[in-house]
């Protein structure tokens, strides 16, 4: 079947389910063999034993839960079509058993997956590869399979234990973080410091919660590949192929090398830059320095994590109507834009209500998409290194946070309590609506007779009633200042 072709006629009245990002990068695995002897998404029972012993129903070895959680209503079918999140349809789930979770009571699907197409799409692409389109070594194929980049202490590792067991290296970059791209490109760069027909083949792994669980599994992936040793920091017990942990490397900064910290001279001084150091030398835009880690690498760190100063950030205003967000909003964004050097977008609560919000209610459903819709601009704003400024009323804390967690995958989020008293609030009653509400003429009025959340999470709370609206914007402008975003004035 083609790309064009659309679905068979017999699979066109199946229903069509979507699942999340790491359940796709599941499904891709399982259809590409990474995950043999898996060939689907797991049952209850094999989930069970899994979580308990680390092991499938039959005895097999298997680290971690491989499920697929679908609404009740997709239970009561048997074959239900497995999609992307564009709708293409991926594959096909001859559902063996629908079952609850009994800790989540999410429901799930278990069954065997027949493919209707490989995911074509996505960053690399063209880099990756499944298992049987990789022709076997004849020797020795020592793997790393690594969520970061390779730095010089790493690199000089993997080429020492490569020549000891006189082994190929197989680099497996784990995609499903914010930035695989700025990880793939950094592992792409150290090529040239690896031993001759290194290979780079990008994988869709998420990280696991559970880092020995992660480990066991990295290390199905890499025999998957052909890996007869995996590269890492530690040795668990039961892993698919045998963990190499390679001694310890120093930078002795006396001779300028790094070399084993056994190999160096007790009286030289050595050299560190702890993960730590690292991302305050990011954050303040200063230079990795060259006998860390190659230049091309560190031009990656800088993506993934670009220095405050020009590094996305979301102020997310809440608070009461008429508190005075939009006019603390107005004035940090007047401020920004008069310093320079940072592109601004205002997303004010009554200005979304009439374009992007137009036809929204007051109800909680309504209020929520509204929050989760500005949630989503911020987002794209940060992830492009701008500044967002957002002032709904926004009153759930559960959807704040949703949208705090969506921007933080991107950039940085702060959020600020315009914490003005109800009482302050309609005193002032500008709009005339605190009144309205009073008669009953507007319902499910905020504060009045619908429910406002106060903030537990806040960054910053500012009382409108006890300052001026200056007074205000530089508090806010302050806090930027201390957290590195904006220089101070
Ligand atoms: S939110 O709850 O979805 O975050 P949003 O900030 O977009 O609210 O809109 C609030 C503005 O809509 C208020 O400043 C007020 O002018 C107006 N408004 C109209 N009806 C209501 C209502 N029932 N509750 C709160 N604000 C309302």
């Amino acid at each position: 079947m083609t790309a064009e072709s659309g679905l068979p006629d017999t699979l066109r009245d199946l229903p069509a389910w979507t699942p999340d990002a790491t359940e796709l990068a599941d499904l891709e695995l399982l259809l590409a063999g990474v995950y043999a002897p898996l060939a689907g998404f797991l049952g209850s029972f094999d989930t069970a034993m899994v979580i308990a012993g680390g092991r499938l129903a039959d005895g097999t070895p298997w680290p971690v839960p491989v499920t697929l959680a679908v609404p009740k209503e997709l239970t009561a079918h048997e074959r239900v079509v497995l999609q992307d999140p564009e709708g293409v349809p991926l594959a096909v789930l001859d559902v063996g058993e629908a079952w609850q979770d009994p800790t989540s009571q999410e429901w799930r699907l278990a069954g065997t997956l027949e493919a209707l197409r490989a995911p074509a799409h996505g960053p690399f692409h063209g880099l990756r590869r499944r298992p049987d389109e990789c022709p076997p070594a004849a020797g020795p194929v020592l793997a790393v399979a690594t969520r970061e980049p390779l730095h010089r202490k790493q690199l000089g590792q993997l080429r020492q234990v490569a020549e000891r067991l006189d082994a190929r290296v197989l680099v497996l970059p784990l995609m499903g973080g914010e930035h695989d791209e700025a990880l793939v490109r950094a592992l792409l760069a150290v090529r040239k410091e690896l031993p001759e027909e290194a290979r780079v083949i990008p994988v869709p792994l998420p990280r696991r919660d559970d880092d020995r669980r992660d480990l066991l599994l990295r290390s199905h992936v890499a025999a998957a590949y052909g890996a007869t040793h995996l590269l890492a920091e530690e040795e668990v017990e039961g892993t698919a192929i045998p963990v190499v942990v390679p001694e310890p490397w120093g930078y002795d900064a006396d001779v300028e090398v790094w070399r084993p910290v056994a190999r160096i001279e007790p009286d030289h001084v050595q050299a560190e830059l702890t993960p730590e150091q690292l991302g305050e030398l990011l954050d303040r835009g200063d230079p990795v320095p060259d006998w860390f880690t190659p230049p091309a690498v560190a031009a990656e760190l800088a993506v993934a994590r670009p220095p405050k100063h020009r590094r996305g950030i979301t102020v997310f205003f809440t608070g009461l109507s008429g508190s005075g967000k939009s006019t603390v909003a107005r004035g940090l964004s007047d401020a920004l834009i008069e310093r320079g050097g940072r592109t601004v977008s205002l997303l004010d609560g009554d200005v979304v209500r009439r374009l992007l919000s137009a036809g929204l209610t007051f109800s909680k459903a309504d209020r929520d998409l509204n929050i989760r819709r500005i949630g989503y601009v911020a987002a794209e704003v940060t992830r492009h290194g701008g500044v967002a400024i957002c002032a709904p009323i926004a009153p759930y804390a559960a959807t704040r946070a949703e949208v705090r967690r969506m921007v933080s995958a991107v950039g940085d989020f702060v959020l600020v309590h315009v914490s003005t008293p109800l009482e302050e609030c309609e005193r002032r009653d500008r709009k005339g609506l605190y009144a309205k509400a009073r008669a009953g003429i507007i319902p499910e009025f905020t504060g009045i007779s619908d429910p406002y959340e106060e903030p537990e999470d806040a960054d910053l709370a500012i009382d409108t009633s006890e300052m001026t609206p200056d007074e205000a914007v530089g508090r806010v402008l302050e806090l930027l200042a201390a957290g590195g975003w904006i220089r101070p004035a």
